[in-house]
């Protein structure tokens, strides 16, 4: 197996290919540094394969969707990742091949919904599951400290201790660890029960990122233009959000409420489907088209997306737009099918 970190900083971008077949991942790839990759993969005579992100990253764009658009590499991410255009989701205990190499998948949530960590051989990628001597913060919207100490204790330290530790960032020049070593040493983790884990992740007081829902917000829409200008962190947070079941029996009412899905039409017509009756206008087209619902601007509108997390953004430009009554559907239509309701494609 050939492999390489590539970005040298305090994001990693890891390189992984097959020595027999020349296939190559990236896993964790930065927009930035899209030439980089390309370059390193033509030394090595590689083709890139697949372009893995370990979730949805609030602190960089992902070179993901550039990298699918100029090589054709499947776009791979967790069931759970909010945007559009993944080729191919996984679930915990999947396999991805890579020519020779297999990369298992461990759903790893906590960081975000969306966590996974890929081991193989000797080494496991964690994302920002746990970090060299710390973890993930666990405060952005769908983080969980309880999960993340569930998914490090039950599933990254059942590895062997030898195993090659590799986070998806390092702040103080780490380049790997171990299993056995963080273990024993990390300080977030050794030694704490699950419930002093969560009291300790929940008051970090970390400051958020800067520029968080820049990255953000095209991360989870996969939208790369300027066209759209994403709603602030607040104007999110006031988002009214109701659960499948709750949208089901407001359904059931006289005063049914608009379904307004923003997702791409391949989407919409997919694997997941749709509500019965729902009106179809992709996130990235809804600020020229909000005109479409101005005759609804009193009515309740219920905004749908895959996980959520597009259509939360989408509620608040519309609520921004003059629109009184918008509501969210928490957990999109993957909420909507694990509660077995009924779905048109
Ligand atoms: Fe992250």
């Amino acid at each position: 197996m050939l492999f390489r970190e590539l970005n040298r900083g305090k994001c990693k971008t890891y390189f992984v290919a097959c020595e027999r077949t020349h296939k190559a991942a990236l896993i964790d790839p930065v927009r930035e540094k899209v030439e980089r990759y390309l370059a390193l993969l033509a030394y090595y005579g590689c083709t890139l394969d697949a372009v893995i992100d370990t979730h949805t990253h609030a602190d960089h764009r992902t070179a993901s969707w550039e990298l699918h658009d100029l090589t054709d590499a499947r776009v791979v991410m967790h069931r759970r990742a909010p945007a559009p255009h993944v080729d191919v989701h996984v679930e915990d205990g999947q396999v991805i091949p890579i020519g020779d190499v297999n990369l298992h998948v461990f759903h790893t949530p906590g960081h975000t919904p969306d966590s996974i960590s890929l081991y193989t051989n000797d080494r496991v990628f964690t994302g920002d599951t746990i970090l060299i001597h710390g973890t993930g913060r666990c405060d952005f919207a769908g983080g969980d400290a309880g999960e993340q100490y569930d998914a490090i204790t039950t599933k990254i330290f059942s590895l062997p201790d030898e195993t090659l530790l590799f986070p998806a960032h390092d702040y103080r020049g780490h380049t790997q660890s171990t299993v056995g070593e963080e273990k024993r040493a990390n300080p977030r983790v050794a030694g704490r029960t699950r419930q002093s884990y969560i009291d300790l992740m929940n008051n970090l007081g970390l400051p958020l990122p800067q520029g968080i829902q820049e990255s953000l917000q095209p991360n989870q829409s996969a939208i790369e233009d300027e066209s759209i200008k994403f709603p602030t962190l607040s104007e999110l947070n006031q988002v009214r959000q109701l659960s499948a079941k709750e949208l089901q029996l407001k359904l059931m009412t006289s005063q049914r409420p608009i379904l307004l899905d923003v997702r791409e039409p391949d989407e919409f017509r997919g694997e997941l489907g749709h509500i019965s009756g729902s009106i179809l206008i992709p996130l990235k087209e809804l600020p020229a088209r909000a005109g479409e619902l101005e005759v609804d601007k009193s009515r309740d509108i219920i905004v749908i997306c895959r996980a959520g997390v597009r259509s939360t953004t989408a509620a608040a430009i519309l609520t921004g737009l003059g629109f009184e009554h918008v509501g969210n559907l928490k957990g999109g239509m993957l909420e909507w099918a694990d509660q077995r309701l009924p779905v048109e494609r």
